[in-house]
């Protein structure tokens, strides 16, 4: 298939293009070869490149600054991907989107299922969940993937602070009171590519949202105790609450997402997260003296 990828500078992007073995023509684009917000250059690269299905990862990704740069978080994650399903339904070509665990509030007891409402607590969130109500409002033929604290060695992501951290202080302190999946974005670009193999076998019920995320489900502080083990790293983790964290977006304290629906539907194993961070994370030597 011809694959049109937006937003294909950022992680996911780069280990998406990483990917080997899959018969598929990656048309890659980055932020400054199309900016999603400018309608007239989709619209022409769309014609141009006749592609097969659009991959969006093209997003504004800062939760924090989404806070007070409100109308550019929207501008990408609602507006312009509105625009990208408008135009891939005019092409009569499906559309495979990226999402979030934060278009839910975090409230529910149990991991999220994709038939749960969402009800976004920040400014990021809620601009990923009005894109996703236009993606599903104007192009029918739509995969919403919705993930959760996605890393990898490129980028920005929570694994490369804490390596950074770990070369600049003692001492880190880490939020304990918030819980989810830590996704490889390896991992996650597979499951891309298994759902590209499988596009053209679709029928109308395979459209729609699924979850994909790393298990075991781990606190932020978990997460960051198993990176600072696999690292021998001396730094110590310190364990906050996320009142004593000084971020200027909310966050949701369940961020876990149920995948047992992507798992049925395409007869994947739950992903045990810590695998590839050992690959990722080369420890340092141990002091024998
Ligand atoms: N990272 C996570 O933990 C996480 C978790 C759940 C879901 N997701 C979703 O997964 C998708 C990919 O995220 P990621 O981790 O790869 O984020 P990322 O590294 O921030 O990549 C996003 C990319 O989109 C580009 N971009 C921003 N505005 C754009 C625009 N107007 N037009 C075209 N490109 C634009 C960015 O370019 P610049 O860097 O130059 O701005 C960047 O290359 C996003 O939809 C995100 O919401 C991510």
């Amino acid at each position: 298939m011809r694959v049109l990828i937006t937003g294909a500078s950022g992680q996911l992007g780069q280990s998406l293009l990483m990917q080997k073995n899959h018969p598929h023509e990656l048309i890659a684009f980055s932020k400054t070869q199309l900016d999603i917000t400018d309608t007239d250059k989709l619209n022409t690269i769309l014609e141009e490149s006749k592609p097969d299905v659009v991959i969006n990862l093209a997003a504004y990704t800062a939760v924090d600054q989404a806070e007070t740069n409100i109308d550019a978080a929207f501008a990408v994650n609602a507006e312009a991907v509105k625009n990208i399903a408008k135009i891939t339904n005019s092409h009569q070509i499906p559309i495979i989107h990226l999402s979030t665990d934060y278009v839910f509030s975090g409230d529910k007891e149990l991991p999220y299922l994709e038939t749960d409402i969402p009800n976004p607590i920040n400014v990021y969130g809620k601009s990923k969940l009005a894109g996703e109500i236009a993606i599903r409002e104007y192009n029918p033929m739509h995969i919403i993937v919705r993930s959760s604290w996605v890393f990898s060695a490129i980028g920005k992501n929570f694994l490369k602070t804490i390596l950074r951290l770990t070369q600049e202080k003692k001492e880190i302190s880490i939020v304990n009171d918030q819980i989810g999946g830590p996704t490889c974005a390896d991992d996650l670009a597979s499951f891309l590519i298994l759902l590209l193999n499988q596009l053209k076998q679709f029928s109308d019920t395979d459209w729609g949202v699924y979850h994909y995320c790393g298990t075991p489900y781990v606190s932020w502080f978990e997460f960051a105790q198993e990176i600072i083990n696999q690292l021998n790293s001396k730094s110590r983790i310190i364990s906050i609450s996320s009142q004593q964290y000084a971020g200027a977006a909310r966050r949701p304290a369940n961020s876990r997402l149920n995948m047992e629906k992507a798992q049925v539907r395409f007869a994947i194993p739950s992903i045990n997260w810590r695998y590839k961070l050992k690959q990722l994370v080369v420890p340092a030597p141990i002091n024998m003296s």
